[in-house]
Formats: C-alpha cells, sequence, structure tokens
C-alpha cells in the first residue's frame, strides 16, 4: 500500500517517515493478528493445566492490544494513517492463520513459542533499522519487544526440562512444535 504522508513530526526528514510509518504498520498487523490468536488460545486450551495457562494469557492479550494502540497513535502521530481492519491483516501479513483449534496447553504453548518466535524477530529486525532512521519509534519497537521477549519466557519455560532443553528445539512449524510439546 503505497504511504502518502501530507506531514510528518519535525526534524524526520519525510522520506524515513515513509518507512517508518511502513514498519509501524507491519508490526500493527502483527501486535493486532497476537492478541487476537493469544484470545483464541485461551478459550481453545484444555487439559490438567487449563486454569493455570487460561489465565497466564489474558494480561499478555491485554498488553498486546495496548502495544497495538500505540503503534497505530504513532503512525498518526507521523501524519500516516493506521490501518486496522481485519480484511488488511490477512492481506498484508507475511505469516500464516494460527492453525490449532481444541489441542492441550502443552500443545499449544509449544504452537506459541513458533508465534513468539516469529514476532520477536521481526521486532528485532526493525529494531536494527529503525536506529538510523527513527530513534523515538525505536524505544517504542525496544519496550514492545521487552514485554514479548518477557512474555515468551513465561511460554518456554512450560516446555523446558530440568536440563533447560526446549521439548520444540528445531520445531519450524505450529503443528511440529505443538507435536514435540504435547
Ligand atoms: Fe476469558
Amino acid at each position: 500500500m503505497a504511504i502518502n504522508l501530507k506531514y510528518t513530526t519535525p526534524g524526520l526528514d519525510e522520506k524515513d517517515a515513509v518507512r517508518v510509518v511502513e514498519l509501524l504498520q507491519d508490526r500493527l498487523y502483527a501486535a493486532n493478528d497476537l492478541h487476537l490468536t493469544l484470545k483464541h488460545v485461551h478459550w481453545n486450551v484444555v487439559g490438567p493445566h487449563f486454569i493455570a495457562v487460561h489465565e497466564m494469557l489474558d494480561p499478555q492479550v491485554e498488553e498486546v492490544r495496548g502495544f497495538a494502540d500505540d503503534l497505530a497513535e504513532r503512525i498518526a502521530t507521523l501524519g500516516g494513517s493506521p490501518v486496522g481492519t481485519p480484511a488488511a491483516i490477512v492481506e498484508n501479513r507475511s505469516w500464516d492463520e494460527y492453525s490449532i483449534g481444541r489441542a492441550t496447553t502443552q500443545e499449544h504453548l509449544g504452537a506459541l513459542d513458533v508465534v513468539y518466535q516469529g514476532v520477536i524477530t521481526s521486532y528485532r529486525e526493525a529494531i536494527k533499522e529503525l536506529g538510523e532512521l527513527d530513534p523515538v519509534t525505536e524505544d517504542m519497537f525496544i519496550g514492545q519487544t521487552d514485554k514479548l521477549e518477557l512474555f515468551h519466557w513465561f511460554i518456554r519455560a512450560h516446555l523446558e526440562d530440568k536440563s533447560g532443553a526446549l521439548a520444540t528445539d528445531g520445531a519450524s512449524s505450529e503443528e511440529q512444535a505443538a507435536k514435540a510439546a504435547g
């Protein structure tokens, strides 16, 4: 989608602002996708650890919804138009739909390990680029990545054995990770 900025924040080059808005929009799709996916998991986990995992996920949903709000408002601040509609997420995302329905807590946690790996890797790539373009947006991304990495640890702590090895080690898809963890 072509980004057309009529104005941007003072001191930021307009060409740089366009790229910053692109990076913000990509993370807005990711944050909106992630908080919906986390709620989907919250509703679909079953098994003996149901309540622990069910309740662990709601604060993550709330935090990631807050990220989406901050990203969208940063786009508007830079003179852009944030896109938050469901069809746009599906059309523009570079990842597949979360593929698991009713399943055990361990299977979902295995799949979420893969989800968080993808989201965090993309944040870190964007941070590298933002260091040159806009340190203010970079700071926002760093703050969000800090929280996402904490949540990723919460997920992975359920997948670790006493030696620290992850049940999902080497799995590249949600299905593989769910199977390995389940
Ligand atoms: Fe609920």
